[in-house]
């Protein structure tokens, strides 16, 4: 099993990367391969809306999103992460969810689908508020905005309270991401 995550911070190291790391990790204690993709290190600029990628040839912009689309045409789970900014998914996370535009027929549906069909999908979410129902509307909203690009979302995880701390310092956290990256296998 092919499981790529995608970290839209500008922190390397950030709550949003270890989160995901650790919800890859377990995934891959349970025999998955495992690719992490960090906006803080890559050039995913945002999409044109030229329409180019609508004359079959996928999108014009030849920058990092390539290899993610790559990635994601025999990937079969997606952990999609993003600190909250701002009450929603930060510029970087919005580039590659508008980046994936290319990837779609007009009637919405994925061609990223074709060599494998069912995509699982994770999304992960980190935040400084410690209320981790507080932008429950748009969490869910984006979990939906994944469903229409046919991910079948298996879990929103969200991870409040950063302000407080770096996440990895949250008790019991490491386990309950290990569990979450496990499940996406079984
Ligand atoms: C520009 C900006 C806007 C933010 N907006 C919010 C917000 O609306 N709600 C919130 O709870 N935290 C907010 N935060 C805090 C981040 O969500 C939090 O620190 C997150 O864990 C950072 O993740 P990272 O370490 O992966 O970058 C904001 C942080 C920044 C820099």
């Amino acid at each position: 099993m092919n499981i790529i995550g995608f970290v839209g911070s500008p922190h390397k190291s950030g709550n949003t990367a270890w989160t995901v790391q650790a919800i890859l990790d377990g995934a891959a204690s349970e025999g998955a391969n495992t690719h992490l993709f960090s906006s803080a290190e890559l050039d995913i600029k945002p999409c044109a809306g030229c329409g180019g990628c609508r004359n079959d040839g996928g999108c014009v912009l030849k920058d990092d999103m390539q290899n993610i689309y790559a990635a994601l045409k025999t990937a079969d789970a997606l952990v999609f992460g993003s600190p909250v900014y701002m009450a929603q998914m930060t510029a970087q996370a919005k580039a590659f969810t508008d980046r994936l535009y290319a990837q779609i027929s007009p009637r919405f549906s994925p061609t990223f689908k074709e060599e494998n069909a069912g995509k699982k999908l994770v999304v992960a979410w980190t935040q400084g508020n410690p209320d981790g129902g507080k932008f429950k509307a748009y969490l869910d909203y984006t979990a939906q905005m994944f469903a229409l690009l046919e991910f079948e979302v298996q879990e929103s995880v969200i991870v409040a309270g950063t302000r407080a701390g770096h996440a990895s310092e949250q008790e019991g956290l490491a386990e309950r991401l290990k569990n979450v990256g496990a499940a996406l296998v079984k």
